[in-house]
């Protein structure tokens, strides 16, 4: 690919104790693409995703988002400019209704600000409105859309994991970070994730996924990067690092 990297990280690392979680690892994202990020049980994918976006601080190693650095930007203002991330085990508030979870994933909003929520009463109940059909819209295109006002607790598995993407869309983010969109997913959910995420694709998103369902990363992936112990171990096409020995034996042992 000739653009620049969307993200480009260089020699991220983070030890707990003495285990090296993630060791000098690099990672680059094109715009437009679809990478993924694959590797056994403990390979320190997680931990990645939450040095790139700063949830934990690298003990080394700087992270670039459009050619600028971030690793020293707090999560929040690093979603600001456009890299959003889902969870492992998805965080939605059980608590509050479908439509609430979306509107908690929009950003700016005129109403977060005292000042403007005293002078400016009806731009409020404007934006609000926006927000709503924003959210509507996003759940429409995701099969939620009925279950608006439905209490986040009630949704299965899969319905969170689709919400949270769904929700992390309400910042118009460049970059979607999905730390395994398919686990505890029933297969018609995730065929239906698949599609969503292509869909986005097609609509210039980028992505980067970490998944164990290897039909899924070999389905939507352009480029995948495998990690093992804490260390990138190889990168390549689908086909690439289906074949590649050192992967074979680092997800088999042998
Ligand atoms: N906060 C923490 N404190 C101590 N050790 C941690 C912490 N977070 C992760 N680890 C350890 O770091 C290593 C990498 O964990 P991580 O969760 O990043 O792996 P992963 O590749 O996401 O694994 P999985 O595929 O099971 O989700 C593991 O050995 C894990 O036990
Ligand atoms: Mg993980």
């Amino acid at each position: 690919m000739v653009s620049e990297p969307l993200l480009n990280a260089v020699k991220v690392t983070k030890s707990f104790g003495a285990l090296r979680a993630v060791d000098q690892v690099n990672l680059q994202v094109y715009p437009g693409s679809i990478t993924s990020v694959i590797g056994p049980n403990g390979a320190g994918k997680t931990t990645l995703f939450n040095l790139l976006c700063n949830f934990i601080s690298p003990d080394q190693g700087e992270v670039f988002l459009a050619g600028e650095p971030i690793h020293r930007l707090p999560p929040h203002r690093i979603a600001r400019r456009g890299m959003v991330r889902t969870f492992q085990v998805a965080r939605v508030l059980s608590r509050l209704t479908v439509l609430d979870n979306m509107r908690l994933g929009a950003q700016g909003q005129t109403g977060e600000n005292f000042w403007c929520t005293w002078y400016q009463g009806r731009a409020i109940s404007r934006q609000e409105r926006q927000l709503r059909d924003q959210a509507m819209a996003i759940l429409e295109s995701v099969g939620l859309a009925a279950m608006a006002d439905t209490y986040a607790g009630a949704l299965s598995g899969g319905q969170r994991k689709l919400l949270e993407i769904a929700r992390a869309l309400m910042s118009e983010p460049k970059l979607l970070l999905l730390d395994e969109p398919a686990a505890g997913v029933n297969p018609r959910l995730i065929e239906q994730i698949c599609e969503y995420i292509t869909a986005l694709n097609r609509q210039g998103l980028t992505f980067l996924i970490i998944e164990h369902n290897m039909d899924l990363i070999m389905s939507l992936s352009d480029q995948v990067w495998v990690l093992a112990e804490g260390r990138n171990l190889v990168e390549g096409t689908p086909a690439q690092v289906q074949t590649n020995h050192q992967v074979l034996e680092a997800y088999l042992g042998c």
